[in-house]
């Protein structure tokens, strides 16, 4: 299928991460919509970012207006959106960068192949586990209300399925654990890592 040759260039990875006093990775969350995801991976930037590590995160909601904005939410959309999304942040990881990504990303086959895209070693996946009653209480954005009275279709929690990540590598609590507190747990992690 695949008919273009590699080009290699002279500058690699390693000379990239040379210039950085920490390694790259990418930090996956994963949760239901309203579940606290961007909260915490917004947090947790600022605190990496104190700290002189550089990052950048990539958002479902952002990348939706941009990059994957001809996509929607069957299955396979789900799955083109996150498949962009896990080969920009190998780009990123490839340029020395630690990656955010907040995405509800339902699959757990999919959650495996941003791993495979990625690299197993540089993914560290954050379920953000909040109970569908507590986002859908909350329901910040006024979506599950409109999924309830179907007027969004395939919704994450109401009318399409949330797996449970079968082995995350942290487990967030949201309902025990406020959110500067899962950001610490999230730091003791990296800090083995970067
Ligand atoms: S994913 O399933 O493909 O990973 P993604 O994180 O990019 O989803 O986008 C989820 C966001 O899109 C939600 O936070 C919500 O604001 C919005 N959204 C709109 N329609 C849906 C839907 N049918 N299911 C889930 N989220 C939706």
């Amino acid at each position: 299928m695949e008919h273009n040759k590699k080009q290699d260039y002279s500058i690699t990875k390693t000379d990239r991460v040379g210039l950085n006093r920490h390694k790259p990775c990418l930090i996956w969350f994963t949760g239901l919509s309203g579940s606290g995801k961007s909260t915490i991976a917004n947090l947790l930037e600022k605190e990496l970012h104190k700290q002189q590590i550089h990052t950048y995160t990539l958002d479902g909601d952002n990348l939706r207006r941009g990059l994957n904005k001809d996509l929607g939410f069957t299955k396979e959309e789900r799955e083109e959106n996150l498949r962009r999304t896990a080969e920009v942040a190998r780009l990123f990881i490839d340029a020395g960068m630690v990656v955010i990504a907040a995405f509800i990303s339902p699959y757990n086959s999919i959650r495996d192949m941003i791993k495979t895209i990625v690299g197993e070693p540089y993914y560290v996946e954050v379920f953000v586990n909040t109970p569908l009653e507590i986002c859908e209480q909350r329901d910040v954005k006024g979506l599950y209300k409109k999924a309830r009275a179907g007027e969004i279709k395939n919704f994450t929690g109401i009318s399409a399925p949330f797996e449970m990540p079968l082995s995350p590598t942290i487990e967030i609590k949201t309902v025990e654990v406020a959110p500067e507190d899962a950001v610490k747990k999230i730091l003791d992690v990296l800090e083995g890592k970067l």
